[in-house]
């Protein structure tokens, strides 16, 4: 897909989001919140829903978590609009619930598309709802920190997975805010890690020595790892 081509089909998924009534959670909306961010990211960011200033703005991460999470992003000098940002349920659960299981279940489909047309090298888990869906039976305590292949059910062909703390829990503890920092450290090991596998797998199923060259290419020198390094007209498939 060419970037104008992943920006229509992004925004076709966004346009549905913002008028949808497949949960009850419309009810009590004021704004759904699709996600935003580069088309041509590698990484993604996944989160839990809306909460209250998000409903208000119909824009992620933008309340306190949010402001935390741009910190993170910052530690690497990445900018919130060279990844994408989203999360698991597109509206607020009132009082902010947690999700129930079938508005999760509601809304998974925007996610799976969003997660086809971007089709990310990464995918750092914002919690347990997050966590759920991308190493489903895993503690957060437990994997914070580590990586899992992503079952390509999810939509994400060829991802990996990391798991970080909510932003919200390390506003809520120093403990896990230390913790956080160390764990967004190892975003570019994952990253390119993630870039490798997918280099490697794209090569054996092509039996190509060019195979790898979109990810070569998208290295812009070694040891530095921005997330929208590949031109955006890359074809990576
Ligand atoms: N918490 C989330 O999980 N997502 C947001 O968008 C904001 C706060
Ligand atoms: Fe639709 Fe998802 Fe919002 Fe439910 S949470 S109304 S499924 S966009």
């Amino acid at each position: 897909m060419t970037h104008a081509e992943r920006q229509a089909a992004l925004e076709a998924v966004a346009t549905e989001v913002r008028s949808c009534t497949r949960c009850r959670l419309h009810e009590t909306r004021t704004l759904a919140v699709p996600g935003e961010g580069s088309p041509d990211t590698e990484v993604v960011f996944i989160g839990e829903g809306p909460g209250f200033n998000e409903d208000r703005q119909g824009r992620p991460f933008v309340g306190r978590a949010g402001d935390l999470l741009t910190k993170f992003l910052a530690t690497l000098h990445w900018k919130r609009d060279e990844v994408f940002i989203t999360n698991i349920v597109k509206c607020r659960p009132p009082d902010n619930r947690d999700p129930e299981p079938d508005e999760v279940a509601a809304c998974a489909p925007y996610l799976r598309r969003q997660l086809e047309v971007l089709d990310p090298a990464l995918i750092v888990t914002l919690g347990r709802h997050s966590l759920g869906r991308f190493m489903p039976g895993e503690r957060i305590s437990q994997v914070h920190g580590t990586v899992r292949p992503v079952d390509p059910e999810t939509g994400a062909s060829a991802a990996l997975a990391l798991a970080l703390y909510h932003p919200a829990a390390a506003l809520r503890s120093p403990d896990v805010e230390r913790q956080s920092y160390e764990d967004v450290a190892s975003i570019p090991t994952a990253l390119a890690d993630a870039r490798a596998r997918r280099g490697v797998r794209t090569g054996a199923a092509n039996g190509a020595a060019t195979a790898t060259s979109a990810y070569a290419a998208g290295v812009p020198s070694a040891g530095t790892s921005s997330p929208g390094a590949l031109a955006p007209d890359a074809t990576l498939l």
